[in-house]
């Protein structure tokens, strides 16, 4: 995607919550960080049956709820190796609105 896209109202993901969207036929999952917000995609590379909507947090990533395998919102890497990297996407919050927009390590 290459445009900021309306995904979700700000009320919808109040801080602490996530909520898993579908952008252009993509699964992308939505944290709020205490107001800070990310987007990832939401199926964990390593079997790609795992979705990180369900994982644990771990500072600024997540943690996939079937190995283990950790994923970083800003970069999309895997502390695997990077076979496992993963797409991570730009987020912008306007007039109370939420959109995504192009990956984050396409900058
Ligand atoms: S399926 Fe996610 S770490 Fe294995």
């Amino acid at each position: 995607m290459t445009e900021f896209i309306e995904v979700a109202e700000l009320v919808d993901i109040p801080p602490g919550e996530r909520k898993r969207i579908e952008v252009n036929g993509k699964q992308i999952t939505l944290f709020n960080l205490e107001g800070e917000f990310f987007a990832i995609y939401d199926r964990c590379p390593h079997k790609r049956t795992a979705p990180l909507l369900r994982g644990m947090l771990d500072g600024q990533g997540v943690k996939c709820p079937n190995h283990g395998y950790r994923f970083d919102f800003k970069t999309g890497q895997c502390d695997r190796g990077s076979e496992w990297d993963t797409k991570v996407y730009q987020v912008k919050v306007e007039n109370g609105k939420i959109f995504i927009g192009p990956e984050r390590n396409k900058d």
